[in-house]
C-alpha cells in the first residue's frame, strides 16, 4: 500500500459497526428500480463495489411510505413487501461479499425528479409548500402529515434492520423534505416546526432520529446527511457561524444521530475560513469538533471536477489523493465518501490501497449503465 494513503485503510467502528475501512460509497440515484422494486442488477451492482473493496456502502435514495415521497418512479421504494424483497436481495447480496451497507432513506419534498417530468398523483409536500425561496409547489404538511412522515422513516428503518442491513442514513441534504425543513427560504412556518432559529427548524429533523432510534435500539448506527448547500441555491448557508452550526447539529447527536454525513461538492473547502483561516477545518471537521460525533466527508475525492457540474457535461480526471489523507492524518474526520470515481469503476478501492491499476476519470455517460 503507498504509504500516503495508509490511513485510509484503518479499521473504524460506530455502534454495532465496524469497518474494515475509512471509505464509503456514497448515496447515488441510478433509477434502475422499475416501480421501485430493485432487482439483481441492482444487487450485482452494490455486490461489485462491496468486492472492490469498499467498507461502507450507502444506498442511492429509497423513498419511506408516503404518498408523495418519490420524484422518479424508478428510484427504489423502502416499503412494501416486493421492494422489500429486491432490498433483501441486495443487502444479501453485498453480505455475501463481505460488504457493509445501509440504505439511505429519502422523501424528496418539493423537488422535481432530476432526470424525469414524472410527479406523483397527488401533490407533492414540504413544510410551506415551496420548493425554493418564492418557487411554490405543492402543499404545506399539515401536524398529521408531518406526524405520519416521521413513522414511514422510523417504519423504513425498523424494517433495514430487520432485513440485515447493518446502518441506516437519512436524507437531510441538498434541498430535500428534511433539508426544506431546515431552511429558512422553505420553512415559513410558525408553528414547532418552524421559527427563527436554525435549532428550532432542526426539531422534524430530531424528532425523525428520535423515532428512529426508538425503532433500530441501542447501537444501530444512525447516520443523516446534511449540507450548507442546496440544489436550489449553491450559496445557501444554514449555519453562518459555528454557534449556529451547533444550534443546528447538537439536537440531532442529542436525539440519537451517531454519524454526521456532511456534504460538500469539494472537501477541501473550509467552512469558517474567517475563524480558523484557508487552510481551516471543512464541515465534517467542524461537525466533528462541535459535536463529538464521528464525520464523512464528501466531494470530488480523487476527481478534478465537482458533481453538479458534471451533469451538464463537464468531464473530471482522476487526481491525487494528498490533500484528503493530510486532513484525515490531523484527525478533521473519521471516514470520506466517494461518489463518481466508484460510479466509474467498482475496483477504485482495490486499486488506491495496491497503488496498481489506472484510475479512471469521471463523465455523464457513465451514467446510462449500471456498470
Ligand atoms: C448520479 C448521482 C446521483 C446522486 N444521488 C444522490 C442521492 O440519491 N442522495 C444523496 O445524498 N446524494 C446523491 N448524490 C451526491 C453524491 O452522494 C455525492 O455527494 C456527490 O456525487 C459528490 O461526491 P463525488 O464528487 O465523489 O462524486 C448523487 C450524485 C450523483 C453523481
Amino acid at each position: 500500500m503507498p504509504l500516503s494513503s495508509e490511513i485510509l485503510f484503518q479499521p473504524f467502528s460506530v455502534g454495532s459497526l465496524t469497518l474494515p475501512n475509512r471509505i464509503v460509497m456514497a448515496p447515488m440515484t441510478r433509477s434502475f428500480a422499475p416501480q421501485g422494486v430493485p432487482g439483481p442488477a441492482n444487487a450485482a451492482y452494490y455486490r461489485r463495489r462491496a468486492e472492490g473493496g469498499v467498507g461502507l456502502i450507502i444506498s442511492e435514495g429509497t423513498v419511506v411510505d408516503r404518498p408523495a415521497s418519490r420524484n422518479d418512479p424508478d428510484v427504489p421504494s423502502f416499503h412494501g413487501e416486493t421492494a422489500l424483497a429486491g432490498c433483501q436481495g441486495v443487502i444479501d447480496s453485498v453480505h455475501d461479499a463481505g460488504g457493509k451497507m445501509g440504505p439511505q432513506l429519502w422523501h424528496t419534498g418539493a423537488v422535481k425528479g432530476f432526470q424525469t417530468e414524472w410527479t406523483p398523483d397527488v401533490p407533492v409536500e414540504s413544510p410551506s409548500g415551496f420548493d425554493a425561496p418564492e418557487v411554490q409547489r405543492g402543499v404545506a404538511m399539515s401536524d398529521a402529515d408531518i406526524a405520519d412522515t416521521i413513522a414511514a422513516f422510523a417504519k423504513a428503518a425498523s424494517e433495514a434492520k430487520r432485513l440485515g442491513f447493518d446502518t441506516v442514513e437519512l436524507h437531510g441534504a441538498h434541498g430535500y423534505l428534511i433539508d426544506q425543513f431546515f431552511w429558512a427560504g422553505t420553512n415559513h412556518r410558525t408553528d414547532a416546526y418552524g421559527g427563527p432559529g436554525i435549532g428550532e427548524r432542526a426539531r422534524f429533523a430530531a424528532e425523525i432520529i428520535a423515532a428512529v432510534r426508538a425503532a433500530v435500539g441501542p447501537g444501530f448506527p444512525i447516520v443523516i446527511r446534511l449540507s450548507q448547500w442546496k440544489q436550489q441555491d449553491y450559496s445557501a448557508r444554514l449555519a453562518r457561524t459555528p454557534e449556529e452550526m451547533a444550534q443546528w447539529l447538537e439536537p440531532l447527536v442529542a436525539a440519537g444521530a451517531d454519524v454526521l454525513h456532511c456534504s460538500q461538492r469539494r472537501f477541501w473547502e473550509p467552512e469558517f475560513p474567517e475563524v480558523d483561516g484557508d487552510e481551516g477545518l471543512n464541515f465534517a471537521g467542524w461537525a466533528k469538533k462541535l459535536t463529538g460525533a464521528a464525520t464523512i466527508s464528501v466531494g470530488s475525492v480523487g476527481l478534478s471536477g465537482e458533481f453538479m457540474s458534471s451533469f451538464t457535461g463537464e468531464k473530471s480526471t482522476s487526481v491525487g489523493l494528498d490533500a484528503l489523507v493530510k486532513r484525515m492524518d490531523r484527525g478533521e474526520f473519521d471516514l470520506v465518501a466517494v461518489g463518481r470515481a466508484l460510479i466509474s469503476d467498482p475496483q477504485w478501492v482495490e486499486k488506491i490501497r495496491s497503488g496498481e491499476g489506472e484510475l479512471r476519470g469521471y463523465e455523464v455517460t457513465a451514467l446510462g449503465e449500471l456498470v
